[in-house]
């Protein structure tokens, strides 16, 4: 699929992002090897510690339907009020969901600066060293 259009999904995913707290709002959109797209949005909580990134959300949809193979992800962010978006990258621990799912040498993860130009890294660039299944024996 087209890096673009996955940015356009992540856009729509986005508008769904429940953010009373931060006013962050985040979209995801995962690519399987199949072609299939699981979109997430971020999702707050007055207690804080139960929110969950836009990326997770993606991720925990797509593997709680059966899926384990992905190919890339776009992430789309910023603050409700924003006019421009600017680049905005997982947070670690979203890194650590994708190394666990994902090969970093091979998944790719894209992102769109306020130029609107895209910018695309491998796992392994965002997430070096990463300790993942491999290193429990799976
Ligand atoms: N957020 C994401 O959804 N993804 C990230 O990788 C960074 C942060 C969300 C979490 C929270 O709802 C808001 O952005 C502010 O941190």
């Amino acid at each position: 699929m087209d890096r673009r259009e996955l940015i356009d999904i992540a856009l729509e995913a986005r508008k769904m992002a429940y953010t009373p707290y931060s006013h962050h709002k985040v979209g995801a959109a995962l690519l399987t090897k199949g072609g299939k797209v699981y979109k997430g949005c971020n999702i707050e909580s007055a207690s804080y510690t139960p929110s969950n990134c836009a990326e997770r959300t993606a991720f925990f949809k797509a593997v709680s339907e059966g899926e384990r193979n992905f190919e890339a992800i776009a992430i789309v962010g910023g603050f409700e009020e924003a006019t421009t978006l600017g680049l905005c990258a997982p947070c670690g621990v979203c890194r650590q969901v994708m190394m666990e799912f994902c090969n970093p040498k091979t998944f790719e993860i894209i992102l769109c600066d306020e130029h609107n130009e895209l910018h695309t890294y491998k796992l392994e660039e965002l997430l070096p060293l990463g300790f993942g299944p491999t290193n429990m024996g799976l």
